[in-house]
């Protein structure tokens, strides 16, 4: 059993939403030529499920959230594609690919080949276990990544208004969960192992204004320690989670949010891989000229990072590194190496904030940190250049003005005068 397709992406969430609205804007391929496998739905916004689709009252919920609406373009219904000549092979695991033969096997057995590869397979979340915590199959343990974990999610919130919810990792997940449950009237402690929230990119100032405005929203934080098992009763159910120093937190419910990693397994010894993805060069294309790799599973040269390979895990890169490898593969000649400036998101409760560049370098901090409705925001410098902006509460301008600094790496020669102006600095560049 087989089919043959010209151009096959496989995986079927942000990235693989934002190829077909380009694949079908270039008009590259002809009827039947173009597929999208995926074991999931038809690609959706994913960053939806750790927002509009939690909340309480009136929540998002499909079609309303398909890609691509959080681009504020076109929605792409499965009847979209239908007219597009796209088809879309959903509810399918691919289990096996071979890059010399150009094949790729689904877990139902059949042989799907292509001409070209694009690989869009994402990532996972990581479970407990890898941690050597095991019982994180409970009924009421969530993690969040798909639909699937969404709807786990919501009907443990439902089933826990007014209970306890301890939440598992103080990222993105932890931090977007949190609000969500709160939002749900649920009682949350949050535990992770840093001294303060989003470690990954917020500063320890940063961090202390969300910290105490989650406190101030009836959030407990129990920091630098981690879980170490959970006791449950006699049907499974998780009632509390046990921690590292022997304390115990009482617990209705669990979410787990301690990172991710890229789908690259069925590409290893195929492909070189960087930074625990698939390298790609300025093109998306991978180390075989057939396939390209976009979104979270693509390690990608970032040129204002003087070509450092990074494998970003957010959802403008995914859009963005999409809709560059369908250029490139369609029209090579006229497109130029990818040429993207990272940048990053999150909403909670009604704060608000955006990151652009790299958190390198020495840091300045401006503005209002007291406010419960906050306008504060950082550079990050280095070699006497802005390498990093974040802002909260900024409005459009403000964001776009902080971009462009970050993208010339405007040159800072009096720091005590960039803390003095703070976004001023950025608006009159
Ligand atoms: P994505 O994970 O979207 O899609 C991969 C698809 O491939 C999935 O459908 C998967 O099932 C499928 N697949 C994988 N292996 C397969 C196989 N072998 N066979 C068949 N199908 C396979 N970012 C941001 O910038 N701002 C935000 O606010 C958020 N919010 C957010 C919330 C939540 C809950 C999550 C989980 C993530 C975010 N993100 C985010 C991150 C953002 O969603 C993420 O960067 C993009 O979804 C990445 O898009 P991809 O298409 O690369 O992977
Ligand atoms: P993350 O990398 O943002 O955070 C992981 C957190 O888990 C960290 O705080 C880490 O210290 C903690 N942790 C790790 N091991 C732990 C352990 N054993 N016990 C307790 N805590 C532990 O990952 P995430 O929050 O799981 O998010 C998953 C993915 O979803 C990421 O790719 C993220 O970019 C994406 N996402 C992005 C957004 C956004 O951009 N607004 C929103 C939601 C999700």
């Amino acid at each position: 059993m087989g089919r043959a397709f010209v151009y096959v992406v496989l995986g079927g969430g942000v990235a693989a939403g934002y190829a077909a609205l380009e694949f079908a804007r270039r008009g590259g391929y002809s009827r039947g030529e173009l597929c999208i496998i995926s074991e999931e739905v038809a690609p959706y916004e994913r960053p939806a499920l750790s927002k509009g689709y939690l909340l309480p009252e009136d929540p998002s919920r499909l079609p309303k959230f398909h890609t691509c609406v959080g681009a504020n373009d076109e929605l792409l219904t499965t009847k979209w594609y239908k007219e597009q000549g796209i088809e879309l092979v959903l509810g399918t695991r691919v289990i096996s690919a071979d890059v010399r033969r150009k094949t790729l096997l689904t877990a139902t057995g059949e042989t799907i080949s292509y001409k070209t590869l694009i690989i869009a397979t994402g990532a996972r979340a990581l479970k407990l276990e890898e941690f050597g915590i095991s019982g994180s199959d409970a009924a009421n343990i969530c993690y969040l990544r798909n639909l699937e974990d969404a709807d786990k999610l919501v009907n443990a919130m439902s089933s826990c208004s007014g209970g306890n919810a301890v939440v598992i990792g103080g990222g993105y997940i932890g931090m977007e969960c949190a609000a969500a449950l709160v939002t749900n009237k649920i009682k949350v402690t949050m535990v992770f192992p840093e001294k303060h929230c989003m470690g990954r990119l917020f500063t320890e100032k940063i961090a202390e204004y969300y910290e105490s405005y989650y406190t101030s929203k009836g959030v407990t934080f129990t920091k630098g320690t981690v879980l170490t098992s959970f006791e449950k009763d006699s049907t499974g159910k998780v009632t509390s989670v046990v921690l590292r120093d022997g304390n115990h937190l009482p617990a209705d419910m669990v979410v787990v949010g301690i990172g991710i990693r890229a789908n690259t397994s069925l590409f290893e010894g195929q492909l070189l891989m960087e930074k625990g993805g698939i390298k790609v060069n300025g093109q998306m294309q991978t180390s075989d000229s057939s396939v390209y790799a976009v979104g979270d599973v693509a390690a990608f040269p970032i040129k204002l990072f003087d070509g450092d390979i990074r494998r970003l895990e957010h959802v403008d890169s995914a859009r963005r590194t999409a809709r560059h490898a369908v250029a490139a593969i369609l029209e090579p000649s006229k497109t130029r190496d990818v040429d993207y400036l990272p940048f990053f998101y999150s909403r909670v409760f009604t704060l608000s904030w955006q990151f652009y560049g790299d958190n390198v370098g020495e840091v300045i901090h401006y503005g209002d940190f007291t406010s419960n409705s906050p306008m504060f925001g950082a550079y990050w410098v280095s070699k006497g250049q802005i390498t990093g902006a974040f802002l909260e509460g900024g409005n459009r301008d403000d964001y776009e003005a902080l971009s462009v600094v970050v993208r010339r790496k405007t040159k800072v020669s009096d720091m005590p005068e960039l803390e003095r102006q703070g976004l001023a600095f950025a608006i009159q560049e």
